[in-house]
């Protein structure tokens, strides 16, 4: 288990765009894994590769805790309807903003042994792989946020 740190805002690695991913090397997989123990580690849902520091279009995502999910150049295909709501990220500590998202996302990706396959989501789940995807443009959701970015501990609702 390899815990590695965690770019923050204003770090110019951030507003890069990731390069496709060609081959799964050891160092591929190793890096998968210790982007899965950062993000535990940081009680995140999601991690892109740029947010460790490395220029990959790499990201894991998991909204339960209990299902990890690995995308490997990741493309929306298709995105249906809004949802507005709460949002964080784990290189913008402290903070949290509104922002509309698809309330629905099928996405096309490779998994760790370079397969294709799909995969939907909804709700939680489709907003993790919007977030994410943004990453591995050089955005960030900051740049989305309805109205202002709030302090973590602040109550978002009653701002409405
Ligand atoms: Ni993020």
């Amino acid at each position: 288990m390899a815990i590695r740190k965690i770019r923050e805002i204003g770090d110019p690695v951030l507003g890069k765009v990731c390069k496709e991913v060609k081959e799964i090397t050891p160092r591929t997989r190793e890096l998968i894994r210790d982007m899965l123990d950062t993000m535990y580690e940081a009680s995140g849902v999601g991690l892109a590769a740029p947010q460790v520091g490395v220029l990959k279009r790499i990201v894991v995502i998991d909204v339960t805790g209990e299902d990890p999910i690995v995308l490997i150049n990741p493309k929306i295909l298709e995105t249906g309807g809004e949802q507005t709501g709460n949002e964080g990220c784990l290189s913008v500590p402290g903070k949290s903003g509104t922002v509309t998202r698809p309330a629905y996302v099928k996405v096309a990706a490779y998994n760790e042994d370079m397969e294709l396959f799909e995969l939907e989501g909804t709700e939680l789940l489709a907003r993790a792989i919007c977030h994410e995807a943004d990453h591995l443009e050089g955005h960030l959701y900051v740049e989305k946020v309805e109205g202002r970015l709030r302090d973590v501990n602040e109550d978002w609702e009653e701002e409405e």
